[in-house]
């Protein structure tokens, strides 16, 4: 096996970009908090993108034991730092989701929700700390994402190792 398998390169390719709709999603509904004009449509829409990241990373992670993964691509330190990094990634896409949904169960937005009642919406996150957790592993996930494209972009454009075909749809054989 030199490649990861058709499901979990699709999954991979599906998560970026769910997770650039949930970003943009997610900084739009904060935005409009702060301007008084929130919508309870901004919070459900952002709320089922980031939970449908959260079921297929659950996916994922059984795709991954029942297919495996391609044997390491080398034991340098790097590719040691690469696959802790892998791990990071998927904790956070768990957390990430997961500090969302405790975020909108701990706040007034789920009232405004289940009344479907904008009225509802809280003008600030006070005594939530879901709110500040989820900030953070945003900010994690952004760092993390980074790293891992930066690393990406060395195999394919420095070390020229052909890394990227192990999460291309294209199959080698
Ligand atoms: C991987 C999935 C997710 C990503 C990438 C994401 C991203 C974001 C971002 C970028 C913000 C804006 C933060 C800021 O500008 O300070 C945000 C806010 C928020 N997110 Fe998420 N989110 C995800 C999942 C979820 C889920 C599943 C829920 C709820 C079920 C959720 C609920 C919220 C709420 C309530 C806010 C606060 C908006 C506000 O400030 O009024 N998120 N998210
Ligand atoms: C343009 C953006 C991206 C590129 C070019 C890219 C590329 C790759 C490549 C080539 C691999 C295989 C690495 C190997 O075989 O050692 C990989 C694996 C992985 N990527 Fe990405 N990736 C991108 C974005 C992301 C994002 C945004 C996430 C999640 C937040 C992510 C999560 C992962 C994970 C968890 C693995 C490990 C898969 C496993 O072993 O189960 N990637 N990526």
């Amino acid at each position: 096996m030199t490649q990861y398998s058709k499901r979990m390169v699709i999954v991979h390719w599906l998560t970026l970009a769910l997770l650039i709709a949930a970003w943009f999603l997610g900084d739009a509904v904060n935005e409009a908090r702060h301007e008084g004009n929130a919508t309870l449509m901004g919070y459900a829409v952002h709320a089922v993108v980031g939970g449908t990241i959260l079921l297929l990373t659950i996916l994922r992670l059984y795709f991954r034991s029942k297919d495996g993964v391609p044997p390491p691509v080398g034991q340098s330190l790097m590719d040691k730092v690469a696959k802790g990094i892998h791990h990071a990634l998927y904790a956070l896409l768990i957390l990430l989701p997961v500090s969302g949904i405790m975020q909108v169960a701990t706040s007034k937005v789920c009232d405004a929700l289940r009344a479907w009642d904008a009225t509802l919406l809280p003008a600030k996150f006070e005594g939530v700390p879901a709110h500040g957790v989820h900030e953070i592993l945003v900010t994690a996930l952004i760092v993390l994402g980074v790293v891992h494209v930066l690393g990406a972009i060395k195999h394919q454009f420095i070390m020229k190792d052909g890394l990227m075909e192990r999460m291309s749809l294209r199959r080698k054989d």
